[in-house]
């Protein structure tokens, strides 16, 4: 059994959903699963994905549902989701997210939960909605700083930040710089530059850089944590590594796209490029190297997919036809299933990274940050049963086939993968077992979270907002 603190040969008993007990020989059981020569994880918890939600491109459903996303999570070792319940401007906050409920509640057969992607931080929103939402157990948002129709300005983000640090809400920020993605765009098609592989040169390294950097600053000025999504390249690791090295609570999240796709897959024939058009785009091999080393030295806590899916036809990624220019393809990358197998088989399997920090990336730190911990994303005793169990040595060539979701390919069909989970539990509940779905449609459970220690202020006050060296001024949320 293995936990990102700890690992030990030992029984984990199970009473009610919940691990009861840690120890050696129990027998006493109703049931009892043998492991031996397996590791015992606890279940993955996917921090960052889209389910049942419009693309911000052109509009497409997602090709998943919670029945087929949050399948093809636990088949791949997930057992808690983390999806995003997207503000519909004009429409009251609390009725979008009970529209997502109502989505999930029938279909999902893993428990999960909602960040709030605020694109209209109306007084509405930030004075009485969020933080309704933030105390009915939604602690996180999540903001854009591109995208024509969820971008916000800085002074915007400056008052989302605000309300965060009143209600106690981490922060998770889309951040590349607007304005130099639709130059870039704009020079791009008027240029007759149109392929998906222009997507990869519009969305610039250095529009990433700057954004995080600025997204930095703007959270520095209101002494508020922020989580940086999908980071891509060495730019934007660097900026939040210098950030955390002077002592800011600045968290950092990468995914697989980053470590295993690059550029070039967007320069595939005729439209195929399309399945990699994902924001920010797979970099380059160099990259791949540098977020390696983000992973390993702990500048990045967070692992996950970031799982967009959209189909390669009408309904995804060429609802614009067959043919579409770079800027209407629906961004997003499917991966939902093959991200704890990759960073398994490619980290642990490679030696890049232990198996500890492994299960800290996709589960432990994942609670600790979104407010789960420690009913999930560890073993110990009180916590919820959520186990995926590991066959180390089981080899599979990925192909779309093996997986479980809606999408119909695979970004990385083709790869070898060395290390599987064959069996995972749910509070307890065997849900995977012998490749074989073994609950119900809507056996999941929405988790209410509370809110982390990782989202609380640092109480490190640049002197503006400081009323002892700002004559009294009293400016904080
Ligand atoms: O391209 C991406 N990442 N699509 C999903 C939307 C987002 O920005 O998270
Ligand atoms: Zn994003
Ligand atoms: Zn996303």
């Amino acid at each position: 059994m293995v936990t990102a603190a700890d690992s030990a040969e030992c029984d984990v008993g199970i009473i009610d959903g919940r691990v009861a007990a840690l120890g050696r020989d129990f027998s006493d059981a109703d049931r009892v699963i043998d492991a031996t020569g397996k590791l015992v994880l606890p279940g993955g918890i996917e921090g960052h994905c889209h389910i049942e939600q419009q693309s911000s491109v052109g509009g497409v459903m997602s090709a998943d549902d919670f029945y087929t996303g949050t399948r093809s999570a636990v088949f791949g070792g997930t057992t808690t989701t983390l999806s995003f319940a997207q503000q519909i401007p004009g429409e009251p906050l609390r009725k979008t997210v009970q529209d997502y409920h109502e989505c999930a509640r029938p279909k999902a057969v893993i428990d999960y939960g909602f960040h709030l992607i605020i694109s209209d931080p109306t007084e509405q929103v930030l004075g009485q909605d969020l933080p309704a939402l933030v105390a009915d157990g939604m602690p996180s948002f999540k903001v854009y700083m591109t995208y024509d129709s969820l971008k916000l300005d800085d002074r915007q983000m400056l008052e989302v930040l605000s309300t965060a640090r009143r209600c106690g809400a981490m922060v998770m920020i889309h951040a590349e710089n607007h304005d130099m993605i639709k130059w870039l765009t704009d020079r791009l098609l008027s240029g007759g530059y149109v392929a998906p592989k222009f997507h990869a040169i519009s969305h610039a390294d250095i529009a990433e850089g700057e954004a995080t950097h600025r997204a930095i600053r703007l959270s520095q000025l209101m002494d508020v944590p922020i989580l940086l999504v999908h980071v891509s390249a060495e730019d934007a690791m660097e900026e939040i590594r210098r950030a955390q090295t002077s002592g800011l609570k600045i968290y950092g999240e990468t995914c697989p796209q980053y470590l295993f796709l690059t550029q070039s897959d967007l320069d595939r024939d005729g439209a195929e490029g399309a399945k990699f058009c994902c924001s920010p785009p797979p970099r380059d091999e160099a990259n791949h190297q540098v977020i390696w080393r983000g992973i390993s030295n702990g500048t990045f806590q967070v692992f996950s997919s970031d799982h967009a899916p959209y189909r390669f036809d009408h309904t995804g990624k060429l609802a614009a036809g067959p043919n579409p220019t770079f800027p209407q393809i629906a961004n997003g990358v499917p991966g939902i299933e093959l991200r704890l197998p990759l960073l398994f088989s490619e980290g642990v399997g490679k030696g890049r990274i232990d198996i500890h920090r492994f299960v800290a990336l996709t589960s432990t730190n994942v609670a600790k940050i979104y407010g789960l911990h420690p009913r999930k994303g560890t073993i110990a005793v009180g916590s919820d049963a959520d186990i995926a169990i590991w066959d180390p040595d089981k080899e599979l060539t990925v192909t779309w086939d093996l997986l479980h979701d809606n999408v119909g390919y695979t970004p990385y069909e083709g790869r070898q993968v060395k290390g599987w989970p064959v069996m995972v539990l749910s509070r307890g509940n065997v849900v995977v077992e012998d490749g074989d779905l073994k609950v119900d449609r809507g056996s999941g459970q929405f988790v209410s979270r509370s809110l982390s220690q990782a989202a609380q202020p640092l109480g490190r006050l640049v002197p503006e907002m400081d009323p002892a060296r700002n004559f009294g001024a009293d400016l904080l949320p």
